[in-house]
């Protein structure tokens, strides 16, 4: 049965409330399909049910549940190329020279989904940054998704996912096959540290960041809660750190605060320097 308007603005707020993830008007089929699991494995005869149970008792777990559920998770070993290509040749080379008195580098993946994209990056230093042996690699990895870090943090793989965007060579190297399924080694699994976070609740992070990606995921928020993530992320990023944004994400008519710079097709951005204000005011 299609679900009515009262129980899909119901769940719209709900979703909107706790992660700030928009769903338009029209996404009545997604809400449908993505809580059918819900409501199969609880029992109730229909959504509806379900969301008349949950209007009568709004559990934080179940409530939790639906916001999981309503979370895109589409991720692949190193998505749209370009962004590693730059970390790889430009971003991190010029980092690294940066730290090299530090010996300490400071990245945050700040949507993780089913870990692919810091996984990523874990192999890109491990297998082009020898020279980082020995220097303090701070890497944090969160998501808002309880299911999704839970796997983040197994580093597991079904063959279909390794087959999307992994070099042969490095699953081979990297990976061990276990059942049907590939699990990351210790070595790099380690190297990330998983954690449940909430772009719009308390952000567990201190000290300036050196690389900020925060890939595919302010697309499912408004204007309003885009500028002030971003102004919370400028906070946080050192003189020289980098923000990574997916590709069809821009701080363009967002925040001003960050000035673009480029590599090939590939955009990313660092904290403007301070204007100092005119003589005077
Ligand atoms: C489409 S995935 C992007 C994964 C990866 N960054 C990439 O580009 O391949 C979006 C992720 O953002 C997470 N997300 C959505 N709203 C969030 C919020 N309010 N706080 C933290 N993570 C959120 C979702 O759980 C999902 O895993």
């Amino acid at each position: 049965m299609a679900l009515n308007r009262m129980d899909f603005e119901y769940i719209r707020d709900l979703v909107r409330e706790r992660s700030a993830i928009v769903l338009d008007d029209d996404k009545e089929y997604l809400v449908e399909l993505r809580l059918a699991t819900i409501v199969q494995q609880e029992g109730f005869g229909s959504l509806s049910d379900f969301i008349a149970h949950l209007r009568a008792q709004p559990v934080e777990l179940m409530q939790q549940r639906v916001v999981d559920l309503m979370t895109t998770n589409e991720t692949y070993f190193f998505r749209d190329v370009f962004p590693f290509e730059a970390l790889k040749t430009a971003i991190l080379p010029e980092l690294i020279e940066k730290r090299a008195a530090t010996r300490r580098l400071r990245i945050w993946c700040a949507a993780a989904s089913s870990g692919q994209e810091p996984f990523s990056v874990a192999l890109l230093l491990k297998e082009h940054f020898p020279q980082l042996a020995g220097w303090q690699i701070d890497f944090v990895a969160t998501d808002i998704s309880h299911e999704m870090i839970e796997r983040c943090k197994e580093g597991r793989f079904s063959q279909l996912e390794v087959n999307r965007g992994l070099p042969a060579m490095m699953l081979v190297k990297h990976f061990n096959k276990v059942g049907d399924h590939w699990v990351l080694k210790d070595d790099l699994r380690r190297m990330v540290d998983f954690r449940l976070m909430n772009l719009i609740g308390n952000w567990s992070l201190h000290g300036s960041w050196d690389i900020v990606m925060m890939r595919n995921v302010l697309i499912y928020f408004d204007l309003e809660t885009k500028r002030r993530i971003l102004g919370r992320v400028k906070s946080l990023l050192g003189p020289e750190g980098v923000l990574v944004l997916g590709s069809s994400e821009s701080v363009l008519n967002v925040d001003r605060g960050f000035g673009q710079e480029s590599m090939g097709r590939f955009m990313y951005y660092r904290v403007r320097e301070a204007v100092p204000a005119p003589a005077g005011l």
